[in-house]
C-alpha cells in the first residue's frame, strides 16, 4: 500500500424523515442559502421538508442550477449570496446543485471570476455547506470534488474544494427519480468503483474486497432499483452504495485511474450527453483498449464479480469486458457511441482537446489525444 492521510469530515445522517433535522444541524447564527435544481425538489415534497424543518429561521433562495452546473448560472448565485452575507449554504438536489454549492461557497470568498477556481483546480478556501441529496450517483455528497462546465466554451472540469459539513441522506427522496436517471446513478457508481479498482492488481486486499462488495451490491439491487415498485431498501442500498463508492474510502494507498472520466466529460461538454450515460459507453473503450495493462486485475475481476473462471486468460478477459457490457445495457443504457449519434467528429475534437492541453490521464499516465482516440474509436 502507498501512504495516505484519510480525513474524511462529513457528518452523514441517514434514513427516513431525516431531513426534519435540518434546522438542529445548521448553527442558528447563519446567514443561509439554499440552493436548487430546476424544480424536481418543489415537485416530490423535498422543498417542503425543508421548509418545515427550518420553521423560525430565515434564508434566500437561489434555484435553477442545471445538471451540469454551469458557471455562467453558478456566477448569478455568487452574486446574490455576496449582496446578501451569505455565510452558510445548504445543497437540496442531485450531483449538480451539490457541485454548484461548491463553486458557490468557494466563490463568495474569492474576488475574480469563479471560473478562475475551476481552471486552478483547487480551492482555496469557501463559506461552509451542507445537502440534503435527492439523486444518488456522484457521491458529491461526501466528497471534496465538483465538476463545473461552462456552456460558451463546451467546456467542462473537475475542481476540489471544501467537503460539506454534513449530508442528509434520505433514500425516499429517490422514490421520485425517472428510470433513466437511476440507470445513470447506478452506471456513475459502477464505474467510480472500476476507476479505482481497475488497476494494478496485488496493492490491497481490504481496498479490494470493499470495491468488490460495492460492485455486487450495486448489481444485485439494478433490477430491483429499477423496477415499477419504490423499494426502501432497495434505494437504500442504491444510496449508500454511491456515497461509499467515492468518499475516498475504497482509495486508501492504492492507485487510481479516472480516464474513463475524463473522457466521458469531454463527451458531456460537447454533446450534453448525461455523466452515467458516457461512462456506460467509455468504459467499455477503455477495457478493451487497455487490457493488456490492466491484464491481471481484468482476470481477478471477472472471476470475483462474474464468476469466469472456464477458458484461457484471454478468453477470461473478453468475457469479463463482454459481462460489464451487458450489465449497462441491463440497465437501459447505450454502450456504443454510434447509438447516441456521436462519431468520427467528436473523436478528433477529443483527441485535439487533450493534445492541446497535453494531458496524461489514467492510472499508468498514458492517456493522451491517441490513446483518447484508440478508446473511443473502440467503443464506436
Ligand atoms: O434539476 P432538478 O429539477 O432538481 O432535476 C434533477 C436533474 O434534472 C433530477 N432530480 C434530482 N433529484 C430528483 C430528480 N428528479 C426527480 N426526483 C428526484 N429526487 O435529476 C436530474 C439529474 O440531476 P443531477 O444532479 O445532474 O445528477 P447527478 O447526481 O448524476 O449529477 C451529475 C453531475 O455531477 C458530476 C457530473 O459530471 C454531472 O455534472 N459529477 C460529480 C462528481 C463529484 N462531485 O464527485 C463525480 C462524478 O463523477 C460526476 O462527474
Ligand atoms: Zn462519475
Amino acid at each position: 500500500m502507498n501512504n495516505f492521510i484519510y480525513c474524511n469530515p462529513t457528518k452523514l445522517v441517514f434514513g427516513k424523515g431525516q431531513i426534519a433535522r435540518l434546522g438542529e444541524l445548521i448553527p442558528a447564527d447563519k446567514h443561509l442559502m439554499i440552493t436548487f435544481g430546476g424544480g424536481s425538489a418543489r415537485r416530490n415534497g423535498v422543498y417542503d421538508q425543508v421548509v418545515r424543518a427550518l420553521e423560525g429561521r430565515t434564508w434566500t433562495e437561489f434555484w435553477g442550477i442545471e445538471p451540469n452546473p454551469s458557471v455562467e448560472t453558478l456566477r448569478k448565485a455568487v452574486a446574490q449570496g455576496k449582496e446578501q452575507g451569505v455565510d452558510f449554504l445548504l445543497a437540496v438536489g442531485g450531483g449538480s446543485v451539490i457541485d454548484g454549492t461548491k463553486l458557490i461557497a468557494a466563490g463568495l470568498l474569492y474576488d475574480g471570476d469563479p471560473w478562475e477556481i475551476v481552471l486552478k483546480g483547487r480551492a482555496a478556501c469557501g463559506v461552509p455547506f451542507a445537502s440534503v441529496l435527492t439523486m444518488a450517483a456522484t457521491g458529491s455528497e461526501m466528497n471534496s470534488g465538483a465538476v463545473i462546465s461552462r456552456y460558451e466554451t463546451q467546456e467542462k472540469y473537475a475542481f476540489y474544494g471544501n467537503y460539506p459539513v454534513f449530508s442528509v441522506l434520505d433514500p425516499e427522496t429517490l422514490f421520485t427519480l425517472p428510470k433513466r436517471q437511476i440507470a445513470c446513478g447506478l452506471a456513475d457508481t459502477f464505474v467510480h468503483v472500476l476507476e479505482q479498482y481497475m488497476t494494478t492488481p496485488g496493492q490491497s486486499r481490504l481496498m479490494d474486497r470493499w470495491a468488490e462488495g460495492i460492485l455486487h451490491t450495486v448489481i444485485e439491487v439494478a433490477p430491483k432499483a429499477l423496477g415499477e415498485e419504490r423499494d426502501y431498501d432497495t434505494m437504500s442500498e442504491y444510496m449508500l452504495s454511491a456515497t461509499l463508492a467515492l468518499n475516498d474510502m475504497i482509495a486508501m494507498g492504492v492507485t487510481q485511474d479516472w480516464a474513463t472520466h475524463m473522457i466521458g466529460h469531454e463527451l458531456t461538454a460537447l454533446h450534453g450527453l448525461t455523466h452515467g450515460a458516457t461512462l456506460a459507453i467509455v468504459i467499455n473503450g477503455t477495457l478493451r483498449t487497455l487490457r493488456d495493462q490492466k491484464h491481471g486485475k481484468l482476470l481477478q475481476y471477472g472471476e470475483r464479480i462474474w464468476g469466469i473462471t472456464e477458458g484461457s486468460e484471454e478468453e477470461c478477459i473478453d468475457a469479463a469486458i463482454a459481462r460489464t457490457e451487458a450489465f449497462f445495457r441491463s440497465l437501459g443504457l447505450s454502450t456504443r457511441l454510434s447509438e447516441e449519434g456521436i462519431g468520427e467528429a467528436s473523436i478528433a475534437e477529443v483527441e485535439r482537446r487533450f493534445n492541446a492541453s497535453g494531458v496524461h490521464h489514467g492510472e499508468a499516465r498514458n492517456v493522451d489525444g491517441a490513446m483518447a482516440r484508440s478508446i473511443l474509436e473502440a467503443c464506436l
